[in-house]
């Protein structure tokens, strides 16, 4: 169970943006991408969900089996996608759907839920995530760090066992930085299995349990959270050093 990739290589036509990538997560876990800007971090997470294909390799997410050298269909990518949610760094809200509206969309059109289901749910997860009073608003009324705990709040509307999230916390402010770290401790417990991909040091030693380190499409390191502590290679040590 949890995250596994096995030998992934993945091109942009000629480009290869990742080599021979491996690495296993157990199920809770709470895994960072760290790497200079172009190392593949974005790749690696939209393979993860098979947002994108890479042309060799591996996947097994929660047990469920994907060899993308055989070939990874559309069908089990949507089917992937409904297990796992992905926040991405720009929010992606609907502009013109309020926030309750955001939140209930998916759960009723995909997962079938009654709409007085949804949005007992959707009020649930905004008192959560402290944003009980916004359930009317529109997303452009919205600070980034409230419509970013939107964007939390949508992907969990839909009940994944496993939460992608790409650079959760650029153009956050410290304190709200730390109210995702909070949610993203309190998901933890939860037992549901995380992947960030941040640039951010700091945060990714408060909320990491696994860190992979990237450089140029190549894993560097990988380790549980001890490596920010002791990492194995000079780079890492220098990348963490910077
Ligand atoms: N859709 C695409 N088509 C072609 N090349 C791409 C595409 N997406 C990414 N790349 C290239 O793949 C490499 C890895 O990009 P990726 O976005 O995964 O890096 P990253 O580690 O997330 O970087 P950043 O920290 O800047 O977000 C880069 O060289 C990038 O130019
Ligand atoms: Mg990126």
């Amino acid at each position: 169970m949890g995250i596994q990739a096995k030998q992934i290589n993945k091109f942009y036509g000629e480009h290869q943006v990742l080599h021979d990538v491996n690495f296993t997560c157990p199920s809770g876990s709470t895994l960072v991408l760290l790497g200079p800007s172009g190392a593949g971090k974005s790749s690696l997470l939209r393979i993860l969900n098979l947002l994108e294909h890479a042309q060799e390799g591996g996947l097994t997410i929660n047990g469920d089996e994907y060899d993308f050298t055989v070939g990874v269909t559309e069908t089990q990518g949507q089917q992937l996608r409904a297990k796992v949610g992905m926040v991405f760094q720009q929010y992606h809200l609907w502009p013109h759907k309020n926030v309750l509206d955001n939140l209930i969309e998916a759960p009723i059109k995909v997962l079938g839920k009654s709409k007085d289901t949804a949005i007992a749910k959707a009020k649930s997860l905004l008192k959560q995530l402290q944003l009980s009073d916004k359930a009317d608003a529109w997303p452009l009324q919205l600070s980034g760090g409230q419509q970013q705990r939107v964007a939390i709040a949508r992907a969990l509307m839909m009940e994944p066992e496993i939460l992608l999230f790409d650079e959760p916390t650029a153009a956050l402010d410290p304190e709200i930085t730390n109210q995702v770290v909070n949610i993203i401790h309190e998901l933890s417990k939860t037992g549901i299995t995380q992947a960030i991909v941040t640039h951010e040091v700091d945060f990714a030693k408060k909320v990491a349990s696994h860190v992979l380190y990237l450089e140029q499409g190549h894993v560097v390191e990988f380790g549980d959270r001890s490596a920010f502590v002791n990492p194995k290679t000079q780079q890492f040590s220098d990348y963490l050093s910077h």
